[in-house]
């Protein structure tokens, strides 16, 4: 099968691919974009990628549930194991680091941004993901700002990259177009963006900036929309 990604809205994704299916940041009870409830979701892995409210207020809920393996920076699962998730439903990472999935490869990359679990809990740095699904190669910058060493992820190869651009807690629209110039990346999606007034921007409008200044294909969802790679 292939693998398809559809977005829940803000920073929330789920990923099908193979006999696997994954969520990314499960942000749902409180996420205005999506009614999926953690009591929907069906996943043998949850990807993390920092401890704000708006990414892992779910997480432990949809592990429970799920009984899925929580991936993540190493402060992340060892806090997942103090809320009773068992240790050996948690792979701990750090960034740079990469590892082979029974579903594909996960690569931990830099984010430019603060992380602390929403419980106040400290855990170390904020990340994003460079999956490889099936032989495509799938980039979630997560929430950071634009930071040059995007050039060097770009040099990996990259069929669809996933960018914020909601501006004021990340990267805005302006700074998503660039960042697509150094992923160079064959189609880009628009995230981390409308959940609430502060990161309200228009998403086709992005999209036409990024036909006249990039090689990419702009590919914008409603949210429950889905993408195939
Ligand atoms: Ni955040
Ligand atoms: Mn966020």
């Amino acid at each position: 099968m292939a693998t398809e990604l559809t977005w829940l809205g803000h920073g929330t994704w789920t990923i099908r691919t193979g006999e696997h299916s994954l969520i990314l940041d499960p942000f749902l009870t409180d996420n205005p974009s999506t009614d999926v409830g953690p009591d929907d979701v069906a996943a043998d892995f949850v990807l993390i990628s920092h401890g704000h409210f708006d990414h892992a207020a779910d997480l432990v809920a949809v592990a429970t549930k799920t009984g899925a393996t929580v991936i993540g920076i190493y402060e992340i699962t060892d806090w997942c194991t103090k809320q009773g998730i068992a240790a050996d439903k948690v792979h701990g990472m750090n960034i740079g680091g990469g590892f082979d999935f029974p579903f594909g490869r996960v690569k931990m990359t830099p984010a430019v941004h603060s992380s602390a679990m929403f419980d106040g809990t400290a855990i170390g740095a904020a990340g994003g993901f460079l999956l490889e699904l099936d032989g495509k190669r799938v980039y979630f910058a997560c929430d950071t700002a634009l930071f040059g060493d995007m050039t060097l992820i770009g040099d990996e190869g990259i069929d669809l990259a996933v960018l914020p651009i909601g501006d004021n807690f990340t990267m805005g629209p302006a700074d998503a177009v660039r960042a697509t110039t150094m992923l160079r990346p064959t189609r880009v999606a628009p995230a981390h963006y409308g959940t609430w007034p502060p990161i309200a921007q228009d998403a086709d409008a992005w999209a036409a900036r990024i036909r006249e200044a990039t090689d990419a294909e702009p590919v914008v969802l409603a949210p429950g929309g889905t993408i195939a790679l």
